[in-house]
């Protein structure tokens, strides 16, 4: 079963697409009992008529014992300038979740989606003391996808034509899109991109929640479907390669801080982490990003 906390618009969209792609039974948990059981309601309405999935949705988190995995979607609240304006009350939050979740489901895969990522990602594996190859911080494939797509706006081509687009460390302003890797229409794209366009760049995926939100109230669909792609691997155990945020244990040089880097997934959560080879830029500026999320963990 696939437990989901918080049915706003980013966890009912999460289980609007393993519903309607019968991955597993989904259980929606929210603190308003009737907004679960509306999302659960409608999204019954797409099982398709051979499928054994089911939907249900609940304020109960007992309900959610045996969980094989478990994405926390919910918040305190809607940031409005940055990730980390509500972060006390979503620190709070994260480690309400934790007792709740070492109490009923300690052997769950664990997603976070909720913001501050890295920092509540961090401050879920600590709370529990789960293996951090279970606690797994959904954002960085969203920003390696922004990465790409605006690439492809730019040089008007297909996503298809743009390989190997990452973006790592912090889901937020210090974020690091790796430019040394990209190919564009498999060409190196430090040939072709120069410095102040790379900043441009740059700074378009770091403010891409903003800019989305001159246009709809804050990002969903995007989001979503990078989480749906990890639960699918996990439970098809069909192995992803992925930016994700996950506890650092010396990796990249870092220690004490979630950040995201590329990872493995597979039916047991971090299969592997893969260390990649950086230039000097990019490495100085993911030791910033790493020493900006410790930074805020400072606060509290
Ligand atoms: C965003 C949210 C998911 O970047 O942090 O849209």
């Amino acid at each position: 079963m696939i437990s989901i906390i918080g049915s706003g618009r980013v966890g009912a969209s999460i289980a609007f697409l393993c519903i309607s792609n019968s991955l597993d039974d989904v259980l929606l948990v929210n603190r308003t009992k009737s907004k679960a059981i509306g999302e659960a309601l409608d999204i019954s309405n797409a099982i398709s008529e051979n499928s054994n999935v089911s939907i249900h949705g609940t304020d109960d988190f007992s309900k959610i014992s045996d969980s094989d995995i478990v994405v926390i979607a919910a918040s305190t609240g809607i940031y409005l300038k940055n990730r980390t304006e509500m972060m006390d009350a979503q620190v709070r939050m994260i480690k309400e979740i934790a007792n709740q979740i070492k109490k009923y489901c300690p052997l769950a895969i664990i997603l976070v989606v909720s913001n501050p990522l890295d920092v509540l990602t961090f401050v879920f594996q600590k709370e529990t003391q789960l293996s951090r190859n279970k606690v797994i911080g959904i954002a960085s494939s969203l920003d390696s996808s922004r990465f790409r797509y605006l690439l492809s706006e730019k040089f008007k081509i297909k996503q298809s034509q743009i390989t190997n687009a990452l973006v790592m460390g912090e889901h937020g302003d210090s974020m690091v899109p790796i430019f040394s890797r990209v190919k564009i229409n498999e060409k190196n794209a430090l040939e072709i991109i120069n410095e102040i366009e790379r900043k441009v760049i740059s700074t378009e995926i770091q403010n891409y929640w903003k800019s989305l939100r001159l246009f709809k109230s804050r990002s969903q669909f995007g989001i979503a479907k990078n989480t749906f792609d990890v639960i699918r691997s996990i439970i098809k155990n069909d192995e992803l390669v992925t930016s994700a945020s996950i506890v650092l244990n010396g990796e990249y040089g870092e220690k004490d801080v979630s950040m995201g880097i590329p990872v493995k997934i597979n039916k047991n959560g971090v299969k592997e982490i893969i260390e990649i080879k950086l230039n000097e830029s990019e490495s100085k500026l993911l030791k910033i990003s790493a020493q900006t999320i410790r930074d805020y963990m400072k606060s509290f």
